[in-house]
């Protein structure tokens, strides 16, 4: 089993949730609830929350990411914000290319693969979404769609950039619909990526590689998730604006 020399990690994204006072709220709560946690915790929340959750989880366990960043250096991108303007402010990680992004952003493939390399230029750790449209599973095409969005989104990332990203397998159809793929179908998409991971980059780095599934993992169903060899973690959305929630998430990891 390799699962057991992988990190798994937990991350929520809070995507457009939470005024600094909320956000605030929700870190002290969730603070003493994961500090024992045997897994690593990141919470991805919005540019204006990220300052406050920096200060609030100052000397826990639990790390800060962002949901997205520019692939500029700077420049005339008037609303964006760069990977280094993270970097400075001391956020460690970002999430890039998630299905809300490419749906209602008009994000591609190529834009995911400059904002990753800018991500990993600027010393950030990625947490890179891929996955395929209900249609697209409908089709049998789950396999080419996620193989070819993990392919694109890393070119140009050397093997030793590999070890700051995260891959998390969302199925766009579970997100946030309450319907969660199966433990099995996770685990056998999640072991796909990691092949076509090892295929570019060789077997030890495919499986040092940390795939997370996303898509309404929740308290009653992550233990079954985590418990997948291919399954090292999760990006949780709904379920992380609730302490309670979000910590038997981690705890199912921790086992
Ligand atoms: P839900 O957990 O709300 O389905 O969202 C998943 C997600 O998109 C995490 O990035």
């Amino acid at each position: 089993m390799n699962k057991a020399k992988r990190q798994a990690v937990i991350a929520g994204n809070w995507k457009m949730n939470k005024t600094r006072p909320e956000a605030k709220a929700l870190i002290e709560e969730l603070k003493p609830l994961v500090k024992d946690a045997g897994c690593g915790v990141v919470i991805c929340v919005p540019y204006t929350n990220l300052e406050a959750a920096l200060e609030a989880t100052k000397g826990s366990n639990i790390k800060v990411g962002a949901e997205n960043c520019h692939w500029a250096k700077s420049g005339a991108f008037t609303g964006e914000i760069s990977a280094d303007m993270l970097a400075e402010m001391g956020v460690e990680y970002v999430v890039i290319g998630h299905s809300e992004r490419r749906q209602y952003f008009g994000e591609t493939d190529q834009t995911v693969n400059q904002r990753v390399r800018a991500a990993l230029d600027a010393g950030l750790k990625v947490i890179l979404c891929v996955g395929e449209l209900l249609e697209q599973r409908e089709q049998g095409i789950t396999e080419e769609i996620c193989g070819m969005q993990t392919k694109v989104a890393l070119g140009g990332v050397s093997k030793e950039e590999l070890s700051r990203i995260i891959i998390a397998y969302e199925p766009v159809w579970a997100i946030g619909t309450g319907k969660t793929a199966t433990a099995d179908q996770a685990d056998e998409v999640n072991g796909f990526i990691r092949s076509v991971v090892a295929k570019l980059y060789g077997d030890d780095a495919a499986q040092a590689l940390t795939v997370q599934y996303g898509g309404s993992m929740n308290a009653k169903n992550a233990e079954e998730l985590l418990g997948k060899e291919h399954v090292d973690g999760g990006l949780i959305g709904g379920a992380s604006l609730k302490a309670e929630d979000f910590s038997v998430i981690v705890k199912a990891a921790s086992k």
